[in-house]
């Protein structure tokens, strides 16, 4: 499997070297719940979770979310911090997970731009069952572009989701897209995420 591996996340997890770790949940995720996009009733996905922040803020909104992680490490950690709330937490592999209901919502942080780009056909693929039709995608699209691509290089954890790169993977025929500018919400480690919602059409 090109790519990080489980171990390559465990380890991340049991030193605490989670650079991309806010402590607390997005802050687009607490604006799109602000905008009333995601209803108390919804399913909820959230892949590659990690510790577990947003499943939290879902959680204290009354909306019981189910995250995924293949790391233990990560999954436990997300257990405790979700604790009595409503939601959970699944040991998985996104990569082969199988939704036993159609989702409302996805909710994509961070867990596209942890995959090789070998994998990402697939992770939307899944991404694109997992769905009912009119279903939402709200994704923040990495923005992480090292110098090195101009030779070709692919380089990442985090892989940079260029715009071009997304519309490809999530193309028009089975998504709707808003028309951009798109809101980019910084991080303090110098990347920015892109702010979209795609529908499934
Ligand atoms: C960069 S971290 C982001 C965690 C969380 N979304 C956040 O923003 O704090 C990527 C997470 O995706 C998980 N992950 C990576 N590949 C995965 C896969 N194939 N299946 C499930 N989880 C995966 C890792 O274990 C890790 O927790």
């Amino acid at each position: 499997m090109a790519g990080p591996s489980t171990q390559f996340w465990q380890e991340k997890f049991t030193s605490g070297q989670t650079p991309w770790d806010r402590g607390s949940a997005h802050p687009q995720l607490q604006l799109w719940l602000a905008a009333g996009l995601i209803p108390p009733q919804a399913q909820v996905l959230v892949p590659g979770c990690g510790r577990g922040h947003e499943l939290v803020a879902l959680g204290q909104a009354g909306i019981a979310a189910l995250g995924l992680d293949y790391t233990p490490a990560a999954v436990e950690l997300a257990r405790a911090n979700l604790g009595a709330l409503p939601g959970r937490v699944e040991l998985a592999d996104v990569l082969q997970w199988q939704s036993p209901a159609p989702q409302d919502i996805v909710y994509e942080q961070t867990c596209l731009c942890a995959l090789h780009p070998d994998h990402w056909q697939r992770y939307a693929q899944q991404i694109h069952r997992w769905l009912k039709p009119g279903g939402l995608l709200l994704a923040l699209f990495m923005q992480a572009r090292r110098e090195s691509a101009e030779q070709g290089v692919v380089e990442g954890p985090p892989y940079h989701c260029d715009i071009n790169a997304m519309r490809a993977l999530f193309p028009s025929e089975l998504w709707d897209w808003p028309a951009p500018p798109y809101t980019a919400q910084g991080h303090e480690r110098g990347w920015a995420e892109l702010a979209v919602v795609l529908r499934k059409r």
